[in-house]
């Protein structure tokens, strides 16, 4: 893992109404690193993440991606800087076969704008066989496709699309044991690729093998990150029960707490 960051978000506040989604979050992902982004409900990992993809605008602070600083993005300028969403919605249109939804946006074309059918068709069946998801025909509609598989398609887009982050909110929610496992998987086969990740997850199991690294968000505030080594799942667990609690981290954590070391002493 380098020490360059890939992002930065800087002292991001988002107001929805009277509601404060986020009161001055400093976030920054590495490059070829896997964040994980926890906390309870209601926390703002989702509304972090869509200001990251320029779903939404942040009211005040900015984001410095590739050396570029912005107030603001949109989601075109953000796939343009590498930067991909998978959402806890999903993406994907259903009625459009595998091949279709992977260019989605970005289909390749001939000099007469006639689409290159089966250079895509191509294209998609080696990015999906690299996450061995090559059961079904690249024709195969996605809503034949179950959960864990849709998950794979999405990401299957985000690599050949090339993008170096790919942020994951709540991948694994509605999956069965197996597809999370191979959605688990695919995070670490982007790893291998050398791309970095978010992984929002309330399920401190899945977010613990994939993740470099941890943040844990509550009530709009970042209030601990710490490295994945320091820390084993119960440690994880333990300490967010703490924070949903009493707003702090277990005195004995203290000294591992990255943010409060780096930012709040
Ligand atoms: N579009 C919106 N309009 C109004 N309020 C919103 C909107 N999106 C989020 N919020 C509010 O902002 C706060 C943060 O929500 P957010 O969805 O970011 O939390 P989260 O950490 O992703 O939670 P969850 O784990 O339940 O997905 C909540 O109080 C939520 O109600
Ligand atoms: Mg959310």
């Amino acid at each position: 893992m380098s020490t360059k960051n890939i992002v930065e978000m800087r002292n991001i506040v988002k107001r929805f109404g009277s509601v404060v989604a986020l009161r001055g979050v400093d976030f920054y992902v590495r490059e070829n690193e896997v964040v994980g982004l926890v906390g309870d409900n209601g926390a703002g990992k989702s509304t972090l993440v869509k200001i990251l993809f320029g779903i939404h605008a942040p009211d005040e602070g900015e984001i410095i991606i590739k050396g570029m600083k912005f107030k603001k993005l949109t989601p075109k300028l953000a796939y343009e800087l590498g930067i991909v969403l998978i959402h806890q919605e999903r993406t994907l249109c259903t009625n459009h076969p595998i091949w279709r939804n992977i260019f989605m946006g970005r289909e390749i074309t001939n000099k007469l704008g006639f689409l290159r059918i089966d250079d895509m068709k191509k294209i998609a069946y080696e990015s999906l066989s690299q996450l061995e998801l090559t059961r079904m025909p690249v024709e195969t509609p996605v809503k034949y496709l179950s959960g864990g598989y849709q998950q794979g398609v999405q990401i299957s887009r985000a690599l050949v699309f090339e993008a170096d982050l790919v942020i994951l909110d709540e991948p694994t929610v509605a999956l069965s044991l197996a597809e999370t496992q191979r959605v688990l998987e695919y995070v670490n086969e982007l790893k291998k690729k050398g791309k970095s990740a978010v992984f929002i997850s309330h399920n401190i199991y899945h977010v613990y093998p994939v993740a470099d690294r941890f943040v844990i968000l509550d009530k709009g505030r970042v209030v601990a990150e710490f490295y994945k080594e320091n820390l084993t799942p119960e440690d994880l667990t333990e300490i967010m029960i703490s924070i949903a609690r009493t707003g702090s981290v277990p005195e004995k954590y203290k000294e591992l707490n990255l943010y409060r070391k780096s930012q709040l002493t």
